[in-house]
């Protein structure tokens, strides 16, 4: 991706923006320009602070050694920001005089000092003005009376745990109405020898399930789920959905009232009234109001900070706002819907058609296929969100990164498909193949499958999805895999 592209993604400003605004200065300067002219007030001030601190040390070390700032490097940047352009004036008007009476070293020294005091007065002067206009923004809005910083605990830590805990865990270090410690719960297990707790809580590294990657050290492991919850406002459950019954059965009665959940589980459960989404178990358990976070986030390429986005759902606009704060970051961007029941359920459908996409990787199709089998796809989990979500289901909220994005990333990334084409290459068991392939962790879109074809059944629906069904005879009944290919050949979208 060339790299003026990133900062406008992550500014959410279309690309064109950014390249119209080339000139001849230097692409990093462009940056901070584009960026200066696209943040509010504050944040112009913070870069021009920055920027002008940084040009004024640079430009008094040059300037000891050169005669005439106007030929050094530096005299080009700071025309480039306000503040700078107001320093050079001054600076020329003393500087002709200064040259024609030669100062001395120590002269220079002295008023490059002072110079550099004005500034940072100056800048901090005008840091005070930003910072009471917050405060009294916060007054309007009746949010500025003090309350106590939120604590958070995050409920797992596997792949995907472990890299929203880096996310979470920067976040609170440096925001002030969260606590700076987060508790992350740990299921505990003996790796290389140790206990996974002790690991992290020392070498701040989930060597298991993320390794490579360093959490923060204000990420605390727990290895008692009460103790990590204890006195949580918001809880962030990130476990395989098999696990998430037991956790709430322990969690009930110990969790605060007003505590704020977040399920970034993707499955579905069923129970004897048909589908259950993950968020409703843990709402109708613990007595809390639950948001969801799905979207194109494989765990290991947010760990490494590379660009992406996600979708928020919440009924609560304010809980939406908190949890945006709280796990938004420049790399990971986070739109708020509160189609709430949409998002959670894309997240765990697109995991059945990424296993067909597997498949056919398997079986030697190409692109055009795989490019079918995500659409074919899609047409059956909004088919099937309309049938099941109790709330509204409105196509927009397929083309949040909840949606076709997410499906588009498992369908050519993610162990759901990798396992899948290694089921149709090997002929090995899915349950087999998840032992060799994944140390540890689990498989979503085969149980997935299962669980929905218990529904469409129970409601003769079956025909109706024929490429989920087909998922799930295959991985379940024995059905050959070299017959997914009919169930696209034959289905209803083409009839
Ligand atoms: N990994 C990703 O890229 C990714 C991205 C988005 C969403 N998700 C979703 O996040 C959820 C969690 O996935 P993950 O990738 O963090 O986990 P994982 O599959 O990497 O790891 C398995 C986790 O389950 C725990 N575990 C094992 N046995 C357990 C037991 N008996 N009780 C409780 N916990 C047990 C392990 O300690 C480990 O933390 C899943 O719903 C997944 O679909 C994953």
């Amino acid at each position: 991706m060339p790299a003026v592209l990133v900062p406008c993604l992550q500014l959410g400003q279309p690309a064109k923006a950014t390249a119209r605004s080339t000139d001849k200065a230097p692409i990093m300067l462009k940056h901070r320009h584009q960026a200066t002219h696209n943040l509010g007030r504050n944040l112009v001030f913070l870069v021009y602070e920055n920027t002008l601190l940084k040009m004024v040390r640079y430009a008094q070390v040059v300037h000891m050694e050169t005669p005439d700032i106007e030929t050094s490097p530096s005299c080009g940047s700071l025309q480039n920001t306000a503040p700078g352009r107001h320093w050079l004036w001054e600076y020329r008007q003393g500087g002709r005089t200064d040259a024609t009476n030669n100062l001395t070293r120590e002269d220079r020294v002295t008023r490059g000092n002072s110079l550099r005091a004005a500034t940072e007065e100056h800048t901090s002067s005008r840091r005070t003005v930003a910072a009471e206009h917050r405060v009294s923004d916060c007054r309007q809005r009746g949010t500025a009376k003090m309350s106590p910083p939120r604590k958070v605990c995050i409920v797992g830590s596997g792949n995907w745990g472990s890299a929203i805990a880096k996310i979470v865990g920067e976040n609170a270090a440096k925001l002030d109405h969260f606590d700076k410690t987060v508790k992350m719960w740990v299921f505990e297990e003996t790796v290389n020898g140790r206990k996974l707790t002790e690991i992290i809580n020392t070498e701040h590294e989930n060597l298991k399930y993320l390794p490579g990657h360093k959490l923060p050290p204000n990420v605390v492991a727990v290895p008692d789920l009460l103790e990590a919850a204890a006195g949580a406002d918001i809880l962030v459950f990130v476990v395989p959905h098999q696990f998430i019954g037991k956790l709430c059965d322990q969690l009930k009665s110990h969790v605060k009232k007003d505590c704020i959940g977040v399920s970034l589980i993707k499955g579905v459960d069923e129970g004897p009234e048909g589908l259950k989404l993950i968020s409703n178990i843990i709402r109708e358990r613990l007595g809390i109001e639950m948001s969801v976070l799905m979207g194109a986030n494989i765990a290991n390429e947010v760990a490494d900070e590379k660009f992406c986005e996600t979708t928020i759902g919440s009924k609560n606009k304010e809980h939406g706002k908190i949890l945006k704060e709280l796990l938004q970051t420049l790399n990971f961007r986070i739109t708020v819907v509160e189609e709430a029941d949409t998002v959670e359920i894309c997240g765990a459908l697109k995991n059945i058609v990424a296993v067909g996409a597997g498949f056919c990787d398997g079986l030697g199709f190409g692109d055009n296929t795989k490019a079918a089998v995500i659409r074919l796809g899609l047409m059956e989990m909004i088919a099937f969100a309309k049938l099941f979500c109790k709330g509204p289901v409105t196509s927009a909220t397929f083309l949040e990164s909840c949606g076709v994005a997410d499906l588009i990333t498992t369908c050519y990334g993610g162990r759901n498909r990798k396992v899948a084409e290694a089921f149709a290459k090997t002929g090995k068991s899915i349950e087999e193949l998840e032992r060799e392939m994944l140390n540890g962790q689990k498989l979503q879109g085969p149980q997935t499958s299962a669980e929905l074809n218990h529904i469409l059944k129970s409601k003769n629906l079956v025909n109706k999805f024929p490429l989920f069904t087909a998922v799930y005879q295959i991985c379940y009944e024995g059905r050959p895999v070299t017959e997914f290919i009919k169930c696209l050949q034959n289905h209803p979208e083409h009839l």
